[in-house]
């Protein structure tokens, strides 16, 4: 879009009178001449709430908008309709400054820190031309990465915004249930893939975007499905020993040792049944997949577990339990282990919940605890997604069958986190960058694992995600309908803010907190948004957008079934 001059003088509202930090006060000599006019087939209109203004000062242009606009105490007694537009009254417009730039170098300023003079002229514009200096504001415009994702509220004049800008510094999609969330973010999938700018991969814990994993630019697979041929895992060898510590909850002193001995001794075990060659007992099992200590002498064990790390990818889990059970010794009589009837007592409540985890139906799947070599795991298909399917724009994973008891999902999530992380480390997504959507992202984020006894164990590869990984071209978005549950440290480095309807007092707190030039007379609209509108701010960039998200071609499967038929 064109951008017109808009210093002309039939354009003058007025007068700069009275300014602030927060508020410009504009004062205007004549109410007779407050009508709706046209001007080279544009629209304007004086004196309404939310009108755009544009102040020219030295070589900067300020751009506000209109929040409240009074009459002079004395004057408020004679008006009426009629004497409104007969006789001279002096209204005074209360202006929020957006943004300013300056003229030279076209670049926005990140903050107002001058202010027009007072006297200085103001020109009244429409948002056409608020939306076409936005538009030219934007980076770079031979990097074609702007979606169409929705209308201006006032004018329904489309507006495009930069991926770039949108996603540089992570994204959160907040609102009350029933906003419209869901929706942007199925919309702002839509616009991402025809670019193929980015790849991106949708968390979706509801199973709701159904729809959007059924086109040939995108790949679904369903964690626990009851379709085997979208079937997948997250192999229980991709675990780290926090993620097992997550699950089986050790206590510090008794049972944290025990569990990474006996890790490391199903890990270690052809060097032990090697080391150990002519003191070994013959039971065939033992042998083979176990250690029983007991009867043992300790010359070279120690240094064997000392000197390595297990590797889980050569552990058999299921023998875990038993395993925890051998190591439990002490050194008795010629320095020959027995058995040690305090300590097997102390690791025993880990024993059940080891056991309670391998028996767990759906662990057994979502964790492959069989090692069935034909189910597909997770952190395969996202690296071929990622290396090798060259036509695959969206990798969609449901979770929708993972259960929420026993920290399953957020368990899950984590490590499959901690996977992304680090392959952004390795530089796989600088030429082509990342996306990762997260819609009920609160479901997940600010978690810690931790009953009575156990130690505590923190998910935040998310947390690391948010805070390191922009540089490796890896970005965030998440949608949450409680943005006061998501964790301060991960709110703060979202660089755009997309905010449906929000009612509750402490969530529009925890997004003002957020975003550093958030502008207290429009978040003061936030509760009166209806489905699909949306507020977007940017934290590096002073100004907002009040938008109705356009429709998707894919809406999720969010609505409710009807309570009466
Ligand atoms: N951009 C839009 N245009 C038109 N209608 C919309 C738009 N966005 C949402 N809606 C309507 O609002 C309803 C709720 O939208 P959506 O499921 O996206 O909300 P949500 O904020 O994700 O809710 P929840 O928190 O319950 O997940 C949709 O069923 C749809 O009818
Ligand atoms: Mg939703």
């Amino acid at each position: 879009m064109k951008l017109s001059n808009p210093f002309d003088n039939r354009n003058i509202i007025g007068y700069v009178q009275e300014v602030s930090s927060y508020e410009t006060k504009i004062h205007f000599p004549d109410s007779r001449k407050l009508n709706r006019f046209f001007h080279h087939g544009d629209s304007f209109h004086w004196g309404i709430v939310w009108t755009y203004i544009v102040i020219e000062w030295e070589t900067k242009w300020f751009v506000g908008k209109i929040i409240k606009v009074s009459l002079p105490e004395k004057e408020r007694k004679e008006l009426s309709q009629d004497s409104y537009k007969n006789i001279e009254f002096h209204p005074v417009w209360h202006v929020e400054l957006l943004f300013a730039f300056d003229l030279l170098t076209f670049e926005p300023e990140k903050s107002i820190n001058n202010f027009p003079p007072v006297g200085t002229k103001v020109y009244v514009t429409n948002s056409e031309f608020y939306i076409a200096l936005l538009n030219n504001l934007e980076n770079d415009a031979s990097i074609n990465d702007k979606l169409n994702i929705g209308e201006d509220l006032d004018t329904g004049e489309a507006i495009s915004l930069s991926a770039n800008k949108i996603f540089q510094r992570h994204c959160a999609i907040v609102g009350t249930t029933w906003g419209g969330k869901s929706y942007t973010v199925s919309k702002i999938i839509e616009e991402l893939v025809k670019k193929e700018w980015a790849k991106i991969i949708l968390l979706d814990p509801t199973g709701e975007f159904s729809w959007l994993g059924e086109e040939e630019y995108s790949e679904i697979y369903t964690f626990n499905s009851p379709k085997p041929e979208d079937n997948i895992a997250f192999s229980y060898e991709n675990f780290e020993f926090d993620d097992l510590c997550a699950f089986f909850r050790p206590a510090w002193q008794a049972q944290l040792p025990m569990l990474e001995e006996s890790l490391k001794v199903l890990s270690l075990i052809q060097e032990l049944k090697n080391g150990y060659n002519g003191h070994t007992h013959s039971d065939p099992l033992y042998d083979g997949f176990l250690f029983e200590k007991k009867n043992k002498i300790n010359p070279i064990f120690n240094k064997i577990i000392s000197e390595n790390e297990f590797d889980l990818s050569k552990i058999e889990i299921n023998y875990l339990p038993h395993q925890l059970q051998f190591s439990c010794v002490k050194t008795g009589i010629w320095s020959f282990w027995i058995e040690d009837s305090w300590m097997l007592q102390n690791v025993q409540s880990l024993i059940y919940r080891v056991r309670g985890f391998l028996h767990d139906i759906n662990a057994k799947t979502i964790f492959n605890l069989s090692r069935d070599a034909s189910i597909n795991c997770i952190t395969e298909k996202i690296k071929w997604f990622l290396n090798v399917a060259s036509t695959k724009r969206l990798l969609k994973i449901n979770l929708s069958h993972v259960p929420e008891d026993k920290k399953m999902r957020e368990i899950l999530v984590n490590a499959l986190w901690r996977k992304l992380l680090n392959l952004a480390k390795e530089g796989m997504f600088i030429k082509k960058p990342l996306i990762i959507f997260i819609d009920e992202a609160h479901l997940f984020l600010n978690k810690v694992i931790k009953d009575e006894y156990s130690i505590e164990v923190e998910l935040n590869s998310f947390e690391r995600i948010a805070k390191e990984c922009r540089k490796y071209g890896l970005y965030l978005c998440i949608s949450t309908q409680r943005p006061r549950d998501i964790p301060e440290g991960i709110l703060s480095q979202m660089g755009t803010f997309i905010v449906h309807r929000l009612i509750n007092d402490w969530d529009k707190q925890a997004i003002e907190n957020a975003s550093s030039n958030y502008n207290e007379s429009f978040l003061n609209f936030l509760p009166s948004l209806w489905k699909g509108e949306a507020l977007i701010m940017w934290v590096e960039f002073l100004t907002t957008i009040f938008l109705k998200i356009q429709e998707t071609t894919y809406p999720p499967a969010s609505n409710s079934p009807e309570l009466f038929k």
